[in-house]
């Protein structure tokens, strides 16, 4: 018997959700890092998981959200070592969530020892671009290298400015990324960053646009996974 309300409709679905921070060293104490919490993305594996999927969970940094029980738990530190967790296991999935805040730049050179104030002030960090993660997972199914009804997910934080509102920039990054689904965040002013509650839209490829309620993480979760099991084909289910 199953607890009210909790449908047990991803049975067998196998997903990989990141989540948290990606953080990038600079020297063998430091990083470049972000104030993810990895509220969400736990969130939705935990969810994910009572509705009957097997579920990994490739987090980066936390403010500790708890471990979702029944949940597959696979650390990682930088962006690339998040990349080579999620491509290598993006292989075997039917669900890819990409929740993790990844930074986008990273130094370009790890210092080997703790780098010292020394007499001439600081030296600028110089910064390379990381790996766009999602992008790669939406070129590896373009390529073949995961099956092509693999369902690829990805969020984004958007405050909106000059150019455009939450949703405008929200609708151009699902178009520049190629994912399925593009769950679309409002930041700023506090919210959503290691808050409780979140708020925003799920963007489908196919146009599709639903308003998420305001509430619990917890909440977002299961509004999200009930959009993407529509997109699950029947014979993973
Ligand atoms: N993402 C990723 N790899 C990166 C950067 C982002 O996989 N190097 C993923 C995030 O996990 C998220 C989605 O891409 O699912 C959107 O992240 P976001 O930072 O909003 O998009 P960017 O393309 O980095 O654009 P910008 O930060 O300039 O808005
Ligand atoms: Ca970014």
């Amino acid at each position: 018997d199953r607890p009210d309300a909790l449908p047990y409709d991803l049975s067998g679905v196998r997903m990989v959700i990141s989540a948290g921070g990606t953080r990038e060293a600079l020297d063998p104490v430091r990083y470049l890092g972000n104030h993810s919490s990895g509220k969400q993305g736990y969130a939705l594996a935990r969810a994910a998981s009572q509705r009957g999927a097997d579920v990994t969970l490739v987090s980066g940094a936390t403010s500790n959200p708890g471990d979702p029980a029944s949940v597959r738990i696979v650390n990682v530190d930088s962006a690339r070592e998040m990349q080579r967790e999620m491509s290598e296991r993006a292989v075997d999935a039917d669900v890819v969530i990409m929740a993790a805040a990844v930074a986008d730049f990273r130094p370009v050179s790890v210092a080997d020892a703790k780098i010292k104030k020394g007499d001439d002030g600081p030296a600028p960090i110089v910064l390379d671009t990381n790996p766009d993660i999602l992008a790669g997972l939406v070129r590896d199914r373009t390529d073949g290298k995961i099956a092509s009804d693999t369902v690829i997910v990805g969020f984004a934080a958007e405050t909106g400015d000059e150019h455009g509102g939450v949703l405008d920039h929200g609708r151009a990054k699902l178009r520049r990324k190629g994912c399925d689904l593009l769950i679309v965040n409002a930041v700023g002013g506090g919210k959503a960053f290691g808050t409780e509650d979140n708020t925003g839209w799920v963007l489908s490829a196919d146009g599709r646009e639903t308003g998420l309620p305001f509430g619990s993480k917890t909440l977002m979760a299961s509004r999200i996974l009930d959009e993407v099991a529509q997109l699950v084909p029947d014979g993973r289910v």
